[in-house]
């Protein structure tokens, strides 16, 4: 899809029963995001979800998929040696069917990378601002806008896919950098506050929905305009595929 220059579309569920919508409205990937401690269980942030958490979710969320491809979320401490990334890696495809694990992170968890890798399991990787350090950056603040840490964004997107990542999450950055790593790799990058120039966009369901306590500046609330919540995620399918979102206003410079 990225060598035609067809826009992925990609959702957070955490259910079978949105998860079936999800697949059959369109949607190229399904996200079992970890997301879900902030909008399924209510926690400020995304740093208690467990793996317990994640599998239960990532389950159901099998069920529902029968076409999109199903990647399921590492949490926070999953991997934080390469012994324990393996190992759970493997629970989210013996257990539940992920085709895809993602975790967060550049060059302090390519071990944790490579060992996922060395047993053939399929990774994403996410960069920019990463909501399991949050702690470390004093709250949810776009990242890269200096020259150093820009630098170090790219740098990392070009580690991660020299050593078989294959594909990648940017989460917050200026549109610009955004644009420019998306042109330097091979592998699909999709943005969530990162612009237009990304091979594909994610959003929260939940964001999407306007259900959550806080919807976030780079979210639309596609059940605003009325209609069905199949119609509202079938019309952000569109606008992603039609380059319609994200707009300036979900973008940061
Ligand atoms: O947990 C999640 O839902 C995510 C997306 C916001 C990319 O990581």
């Amino acid at each position: 899809m990225k060598e035609s220059g067809e826009k992925i579309a990609v959702l957070t569920a955490y259910d079978a029963a949105f998860a079936r919508i999800l697949d059959e409205v369109g949607m190229d990937v399904v996200l079992v995001g970890d997301s879900l401690g902030m909008v399924l269980q209510g926690e400020p942030d995304t740093l208690k979800v467990g793996m317990d958490d994640m599998i239960y979710h990532t389950r159901l969320a099998r069920r529902g998929v029968r076409r999109a491809l199903l990647v399921a979320d590492m949490p926070n401490q999953s991997y934080a040696t390469p012994q324990s990334a393996l190992a759970n890696a493997r629970r989210f495809v013996a257990e539940c069917g992920a085709a895809v694990v993602k975790l967060e992170g550049g060059r302090e968890v390519i071990d944790a990378i490579r060992s996922i890798l060395s047993a053939d399991i399929a990774v994403c990787g996410h960069l920019g601002l990463q909501p399991q350090s949050i702690k470390t950056y004093g709250g949810y603040k776009v990242q890269g806008r200096d020259p150093e840490g820009a630098e170090r964004i790219l740098a990392d997107a070009r580690l991660l896919e020299d050593e078989g990542v294959s594909m990648l999450v940017l989460e917050c950055i200026p549109s610009g950098l955004a644009e420019r790593i998306a042109a330097a790799v091979k592998m699909p990058v999709i943005g969530i506050g990162a612009g237009p120039g990304c091979d594909g966009q994610v959003l929260v369901l939940h964001d999407l929905l306007g259900i959550s306590p806080r919807i976030p500046r780079m979210a639309k609330n596609y059940l605003a305009a009325g209609g069905s919540i199949k119609d509202a995620i079938a019309a952000y399918v569109k606008e992603v595929k039609d380059g319609r979102f994200p707009g300036p206003e979900h973008s940061f410079s």
